[in-house]
């Protein structure tokens, strides 16, 4: 997408001043401190920095599973409610995340048709005919080339860990989120299924025109995928912009330090050796 295309287009998650201070007095620690954002639809997101950076912390406050200490979120340009459950479900419902671990994604203990159907049902689909289903799950397991008939009566941890990895983006694919969250899907996996995954999250942001926010130590990769680039450094965006913005003409002395760590990264890249 060109960047002018990109502001044209309606904003989907932003923040202004957005802060998280664990802890108070001697002890506090200012994880993310003052950020502003602005992510709009279908846009692909890369936030990069080094480990303790806050790029969990701040997924963390997107997610609205830990609270904002100072700032505000908006979500489709209005001030963000979560204050009650239900209000945080109809949130849950816009915005999903996949985590490093795929483990921690899935009730170990419900059977894999049993975590589509879940997904039916949160999309308000809990009143569709049982063939109807079916159908919907197949078509999500064949979109992360996973056969539904060979996992219908399976629980997860029955599953390999590039399966595991696939049924997270299948129950993406039902869900439909505005917005995915994914903090390092692909840091546990050989390069090969890292490739194939984010292949197919990025087929599936053309698909459903998802926004994208993914979270990665990796300034190489952020180069070749992302719309936007946010750098962050000790709970700050030190640099944003585009891509070329940001790894082509780096302000920051922290943004050239991440780049000279990576030798190549100005060489094509060629999908067929990873
Ligand atoms: N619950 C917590 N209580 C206190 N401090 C915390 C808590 N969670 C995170 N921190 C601190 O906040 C800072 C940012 O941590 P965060 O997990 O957001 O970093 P990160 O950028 O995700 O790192 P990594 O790349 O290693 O995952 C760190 O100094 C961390 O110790
Ligand atoms: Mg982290």
């Amino acid at each position: 997408m060109t960047n002018d295309a990109l502001k044209e287009r309606p904003l989907c998650l932003s923040g202004k001043g957005v802060t998280k201070v664990f802890g108070s007095g001697d002890k506090a620690t200012v994880a993310v401190d003052h950020v502003d954002f602005e992510f709009r639809e279908g846009e692909l997101i890369s936030i990069v920095g080094e480990s303790g950076s806050g790029k969990t912390t701040l997924s963390k406050m997107l997610l609205g599973l830990i609270s904002v200490t100072e700032g505000e979120v908006f979500f489709q340009g209005k001030p963000r409610d979560i204050s009650n459950r239900k209000k945080r479900l109809e949130y849950w419902k816009g915005i999903q995340a996949i985590f490093q671990d795929p483990f921690s994604s899935f009730n170990v203990f419900s059977k894999i048709d049993a975590v589509l159907l879940d997904c039916i049902r949160m999309r308000g689909g809990g009143h569709l005919s049982k063939e109807k289903k079916i159908e919907m799950m197949t078509e999500a397991c064949g979109f992360v080339n996973l056969k539904y008939e060979e996992l219908t009566n399976k629980y997860p941890f029955e599953l390999s860990g590039g399966q595991m990895q696939r049924l997270m983006i299948a129950r993406i694919f039902l869900l439909k989120p505005k917005i995915l969250l994914a903090d390092e899907p692909t840091s546990m996996i050989d390069a090969c299924s890292r490739a194939t995954i984010l292949d197919m999250l990025m087929n599936l942001r053309d698909e459903i025109g998802m926004t994208i926010i993914f979270i990665t130590h990796d300034i190489g990769l952020a180069y070749y995928i992302s719309d936007s680039v946010y750098i962050m450094e000790h709970g700050k965006f030190v640099e944003k912009g585009t891509p070329d913005e940001v790894i082509l003409t780096p302000q920051a002395e922290y943004t050239k330090r991440l780049i000279s760590d990576v030798p190549k990264i100005h060489e094509p890249w060629d999908l067929s050796t990873v």
